[in-house]
């Protein structure tokens, strides 16, 4: 067997993590004498700048035929900027989303706590919070009608979701429940929204088949509250697409650092797996971004590959070098080691702990 990765560096600090990503990878399948294909793709502002579009045919395909996708970042603000751009990075981005069918966005809220002390919230509030969000990804208002009418003074955007969308991504979550604390919080505006009684409605239809999971339901304004009053309540959280993009940045930042973050984006047929934080910009280039994101996004991969305990030995590796302090600028501004050099810390470890 020989795994096919396609490797989508992306913008801004995307190409110096994913590097490092990549040479854990390498000593990993070295050890374990995987074979693989590393195929790298345009997306973003660079595909835009080489090719005029965000996400090129060329990209899809090479996706399309690979076993998994790793991707670094996307976006540049000479985009944001422009109201009027028609091309913009991001929409490579729900491109690839969507025609990969990549419905289920995961997302762990992991605390270390070494860096505890890092985040905004109270050192006892973030102890022993750990938990996974289930964001739906391909349906609801980002993907419904759009629109403006004739004379540009009203806008429109339609939240639409079929019971098919809400059951596969229900399934995946539950499952995923059963394997850690066997909690599954559904957060939605069921007060108000009837797409969000239609996920109600499913989710417990779909619960009677997971007897052992028990189900709480969560309207999205109190689970806002909710994750900075008790991070620790919640086990999985399951929701769509647009709370799912507004509650995974409030938790991100729970954590005392974005830059540790990765994501899996699942689907049928497909997965691409990314660090959570943005591309920015302002940092490419310096060698100071924050490699862990991406390196633990690879071990998601690795997980996904069916290669879990290379997964497990990625984290172990993070685990350790969190304990020496290791870390980038944006976690200890006093003593910081570069992006290049935690990934040499990295491969050390894997090296000499390898048997
Ligand atoms: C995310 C991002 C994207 C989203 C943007 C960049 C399109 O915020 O992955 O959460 O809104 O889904
Ligand atoms: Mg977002």
């Amino acid at each position: 067997m020989r795994y096919n990765i396609a490797v989508l560096p992306g913008d801004g600090i995307g190409p110096e993590v994913i590097e490092q990503a990549l040479r854990l990878l390498h000593v990993l399948m070295q050890h374990e004498k995987v074979g693989y294909n590393i195929s790298e793709g345009l997306i973003g502002a660079v595909a835009i700048d080489q090719t005029g579009s965000a996400l090129p045919d060329a990209t899809l395909d090479l996706c399309r035929e690979s076993d998994a996708v790793l991707m670094g970042a996307v976006g540049h603000p000479k985009y944001d900027l422009d109201p009027s751009a028609k091309i913009r990075p991001e929409q490579g981005l729900l491109r690839i989303r969507k025609e990969l069918g990549l419905y289920a966005n995961i997302r762990p809220i992991t605390t270390y706590s070494v860096l505890n002390q890092a985040s905004p919230l109270k050192e006892r509030l973030v102890r022993n919070v750990d938990f996974v969000v289930y964001r739906e990804l391909t349906g609801g208002i980002y993907f419904g009608d759009k629109g403006r009418s004739n004379d540009g003074s009203e806008a429109f955007d339609t939240c639409k979701y079929s019971a098919g969308e809400v059951l596969r991504i229900s399934h995946m979550a539950f499952r995923a429940a059963q394997k850690r604390r066997k909690k599954l919080t559904l957060v939605d505006k069921a007060n108000i929204l009837e797409t969000s009684r239609l996920w109600r409605e499913i989710v417990q239809k779909v619960s009677k088949e997971y007897q052992d999971v028990q189900v709480d339901y969560m309207f999205v304004d109190a689970a806002a509250m909710r994750i900075i009053q008790q991070p620790a309540y919640f086990d999985i959280i399951l929701t769509e697409n647009m709370f799912g993009d507004i509650i995974t940045d409030e938790a991100s930042v729970i954590t005392g650092s974005i830059g540790m973050l990765p994501s899996a984006s699942v689907g049928s047929n497909n997965a691409l797996f990314e660090p959570v934080h943005g591309s920015y910009p302002e940092g490419a280039g310096k060698n100071l971004a924050n490699p862990y994101a991406a390196v633990l996004s690879m071990g998601m991969m690795l997980e996904y590959l069916g290669l879990s305990s290379l997964d497990q030995r990625i984290r172990n590796a993070v685990n350790a070098a969190l304990q020496e302090g290791i870390v980038t600028a944006e976690i200890n501004p006093d003593r910081n080691y570069t992006t290049t050099q935690v990934g040499d810390w990295l491969v050390e470890f894997l090296e000499q702990n390898s048997r």
